[in-house]
Parts: C-alpha cells; structure tokens; sequence
C-alpha cells in the first residue's frame, strides 16, 4: 500500500532486511543438515551446536497402544492435567482442566513454588476427576509429565533442566531432575501417582501424531512432532548408527527419537539474518545469546520485534510525531512496554483489508491503546507482513531438512510424509502454514521421489502424546520385536 516519500524507503529497506530468498533457503537447509550431525556427536552441550538430545523414545506408536494415563504439561503459560483413555485404535478419550500460571512463579527464586503449584493443580484434577488417585490401596495412577524447556534426558523418567526458555526464569531448577520435583511435591500432597514418563511437547505431538495417524487411510507417515508458538521446536526418530553421542543405548533399540531443540540452531548467527531488531530482542531476554532461531519464530517473539521498530521508528521521528505532541511528551504506555504488543495481534493486522485499514485502527486502539494514522498502519501492516513471512519461511528449513534426512529410512514405502504440528502460530496465523509449506517445495527435500508433504495440526498433541509413552513402553515389554 502507497506511503508518502518520507516513509516509503525506510520501509523498503525493512522489507529487504526481512526477506529471505530461495538460495537462503537452500544454503540454510544443508546448514541446518551439518549442525544436526555435529549435535548428535557432541558429548557436551555448548552453545555452538544444536542440542539434539536423546529421549528414550525407542519406537514409533502404531496406534494400537491402550490404557488410561495422566498427562501434566507445562509449557508455556497454561499448566494443562489430563487424563487419557488410549483405546488401543488410533482414538482416545481426552478430560482435560487448564490453570493459568502466576507470572510470580515463571521468575522466582524456587522451583519448589512452582511444583508445588503444579502438584496442587494436579491434585484439584483428581478430585474433580479421578478420586481413586486418592486410595492408597489401589495401584499408583501412571503419570506422562510434558516438559517443554530443553532437558538434559538421561532416561525415560530422569532428565536434568539445561536452561529455561519463553520468559521461564528460576535459576534454582537448572541441573535439577524434573521428575523428582514434581513427584516429591505429588509425594507431600500425598498423591497416589507415579510419574513415570518425562517427555518434551515436541516428541509429545510426535507420538500422538503418529497415534492418532492411520497410515492405511491417510497414506502418509508421521515423520515430525512440531511446535510453533510460544516457542518452536521439533522432534524426530533418528537411527542409533547416526547418534555417536549416545552411548548405552537401550538393548534392542534401532534408534531413538530426537528431541533437536532446533530453537538453538545457529546460535552463534553463522548464517542466520540479523537485525538491529533481532539484537534488541534478544537483549531482553533471560536466555540471551541462545534459542536465537526461536527468537526469529515464535509467537513469543513476533510482536517484540514489532514494537522495537516501531520505537525506532518514533525516535527517527518517522510516526507518531503528532500523538507524541498531543500526549505532552509520551508514548503511549504500553507501546513503550517491552513484551506488550501480542503476536495474537499481529494475526489480525496481517490480513485487513478495510478501508484505510480502520480495522487495525481499532485493534491497535483497544490493546494498546495506541491512535494511530493512516500511514502509521500502513508502516505497521507492511512490517508485521515482512516479519512474519520471515518466520514462516526460516519454519521450513528444519522441517525439510528433517524430511530429506529421514528419507531413507522410509525408502520401502511409497507414503506421503506428515508434520505433526501444533501451537498457536502454525494454528491459527494467517497464511502461516501455506507459506511453510511453499518454502519446503523450495528446499524440496523429496525431490525424486513421487511422495507429498503434509501439514497436520495435532490438537492437543503434546499431552496425548506423553500418555502414548507409558503405553508404547508396555507394548514394546511384551513384542520386543516390534522395535
Ligand atoms: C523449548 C522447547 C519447546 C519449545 C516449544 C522452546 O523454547 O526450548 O523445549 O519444545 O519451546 O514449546
């Protein structure tokens, strides 16, 4: 949309800094194939690489698991019990409550205020759902716990926290066993549950995506567990040959499934794009200098980067001039606020097409109480579309990446490769999706193959998925053959 000429080159050249071109795409793709080697083989974690961390997740779900399993999922600002009945044939029955977090407990000086939190909320499930959990005489109910943050896992119930992502800031649970967290603060409670499953939303959204998945009906195979929205990760099933890292690997397993922590790919900005905008943002952060491909992504992120612009812009008194004069020298509070401007937002500005964009008019008043000109939202639409289009695009090159990676491993079937993909961007960001899916064919990790992509949303996937876990255990005990 036209802008006058005071404007217009600043904003072209915002629209370059964001774009990312095809050739990127390509030269991105096999980067992102090389640094997910050199964090299979990498004993320690570092800065450097990608995290790729091993989950003792040794199998892929067929679908036929069975049981009734808690799930407790902590990921980002919602804590979310369930309970699932896995009935054995691709469905399940799901009962689910939901607690908002207190922000005082996402930045505290003790993880045990936050478990405690988690293990009360727990406890209000069960006597709304399942007073048995209450009967010591009866066997402990089996609980999967999703754990979103990268952690160091040693074994299937055992994991250490690396570091805290998306806001999460209590350095007294860094190097502490997750598990044993929760389960003492059950214990106290005198809960009758045993935590028996620690799993990351990524491998969550996996398993229940390939649960949930009939490969004789749909044709296509599960191949990643995706999140995008607060933050981004995925996660994969990769051979034991191609893990050197891990050295006691389970009797039996052919392979693993991969928790990438690709929020960490490029941590060091080899390649990625940076702009003074990036910097700023990342500045703000209690992770700074890590999870800087996440910081280009995810939903947590997209209206940060926003705002800082467009405080850039105010201070080279290219907008908001006049608001400024008539406010006697402000800006409205929660513009100047980092952190205020919801990338939930951006999703309604992305796509006005009213008249003088009155609609984001509107928006932009109520939520940030920001008036704003005709021009100023044109400046706004067209920097929420570049910053978006590069997250969508920058989305595509580590699921490609893993399409082509895992090609091999599927060379005997002719079925089409899914992502199982859930959070609040890829659901319900506009164009979102079909801009990934675009960038893939660029990349085009099947070339030579007669073989589609898929983008499935998996509602729900990270809790379904962690009660997979205990199920998928007891399958392989008794068919070990299967794995
Ligand atoms: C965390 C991951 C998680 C992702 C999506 C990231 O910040 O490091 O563990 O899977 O967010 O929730």
């Amino acid at each position: 949309m036209y802008l006058p000429h005071h404007l217009e080159p600043t904003i072209k050249q915002l629209e370059e800094d964001f774009a990312i071109s095809d050739e990127f795409l390509i030269k991105a793709s096999d980067f992102f194939l090389q640094s997910m080697d050199e964090g299979l083989k990498a004993p320690e974690q570092s800065r450097e690489h990608m995290p790729m961390i091993p989950t003792y997740v040794t199998a892929i779900p067929t679908g036929k698991e069975k049981g009734l399993y808690l799930a407790a999922d902590l990921g980002g600002t919602n804590f979310r019990v369930c309970s699932v009945d896995l009935k054995g044939d691709h469905t399940h029955e799901l009962i689910q409550n939901k607690y908002r977090i207190p922000q005082e407990l996402m930045k505290a000086s003790s993880a045990d205020k936050l478990f405690s939190y988690l293990a009360q909320k727990i406890e209000s499930f069960l006597d709304e759902h399942h007073t048995e959990a209450k009967e010591k005489s009866t066997q402990p109910l089996k609980l999967g716990f999703t754990f979103s943050f990268p952690v160091n896992q040693t074994n299937l119930d055992e994991g250490t926290l690396i570091r805290w992502t998306k806001g999460f800031d209590i350095p007294d649970a860094v190097d502490r066993d997750i598990v044993d967290l929760l389960q003492a603060n059950l214990t106290v409670l005198e809960i009758n549950v045993k935590v028996v499953a620690l799993a990351n939303d990524t491998v969550g959204t996996l398993l229940s995506g390939a649960y949930q998945n009939n490969p004789a009906e749909t044709n296509a195979n599960t191949i990643v567990g995706a999140i995008f929205g607060t933050g981004t990760n995925g996660a994969y099933f990769e051979t034991l040959e191609n893990i050197p890292k891990l050295k006691n690997p389970p009797p039996g397993a052919k392979g693993m499934v991969i928790n990438t922590e690709w929020g960490s790919f490029d941590n060091t900005l080899k390649i990625l794009p940076r702009t003074k905008y990036d910097e700023i943002v990342d500045s703000e952060t209690a992770n700074k200098g890590y999870h800087l491909f996440e910081k280009r992504i995810s939903g947590m992120f997209l209206g940060e980067i926003l705002r800082v612009i467009l405080i850039d812009l105010f201070k080279q008194d290219l907008i908001f001039t006049d608001l400024y004069k008539a406010r006697g020298g402000s800006l409205p509070h929660r513009l100047a606020q980092p952190w205020q401007l919801d990338s939930e937002v951006l999703s309604y500005l992305q796509i006005d097409d009213s008249t003088d964009l009155k609609m984001s008019e509107l928006i932009l008043q109520n939520t940030l109480r920001l008036p704003t000109t005709r021009d100023e939202r044109v400046v706004i639409q067209r920097l929420t579309q570049a910053i978006s289009n590069r997250a969508a695009k920058l989305s595509a090159i580590p699921l490609a990446t893993i399409a082509k990676r895992v090609k091999d491993q599927y060379k005997d079937d002719d079925k089409d490769f899914e992502f199982g993909c859930d959070g609040s961007v890829v659901e319900f960001y506009p164009g979102f999706r079909q801009a990934i899916l675009d960038s893939v064919n660029v990349i085009d990790p099947l070339k030579g193959t007669n073989k589609k992509i898929h983008i499935r949303i998996s509602k729900d996937g990270s809790s379904v998925g962690v009660a997979v876990v205990p199920a998928l255990v007891e399958e392989i005990q008794k068919n070990p053959h299967n794995l």
